[in-house]
């Protein structure tokens, strides 16, 4: 079933397709808030975080997405598979360390 997921900061509603990642929909769709990267889950720089909704996470980086920062809702979004619909930020940046 396709979902949606919705930009905070720009309102802006990206449709998502049966096993599509967040990062592909975006892609698709012109969205470029959310930044594209390695498409492997390695790099980081397709990290949102997900303030509302269901998804699962594929494999993903522990040095670029470690455990703390999961467990607060960030993904890195080549790699989100949405299960309800969603509410992301891409302001929420994760503390760079
Ligand atoms: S694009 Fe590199 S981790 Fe998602």
């Amino acid at each position: 079933m396709p979902y949606q997921a919705q930009v905070r900061e720009t309102g802006k509603v990206i449709d998502l397709r049966d096993g599509e990642s967040l990062l592909d929909a975006a892609t698709r769709q012109g969205v470029t808030a959310i930044h594209r990267g390695c498409r492997g889950g390695g790099c980081g720089v397709c990290k949102v975080r997900v303030l509302s909704g269901a998804y699962a996470l594929g494999k993903c980086s522990v040095a670029v997405l470690p455990p703390d920062e999961r467990g607060v809702g960030f993904v890195l979004s080549c790699k989100t598979f949405a299960s309800t619909d969603l509410v992301v930020s891409t302001e929420a940046e994760s503390q760079d360390r």
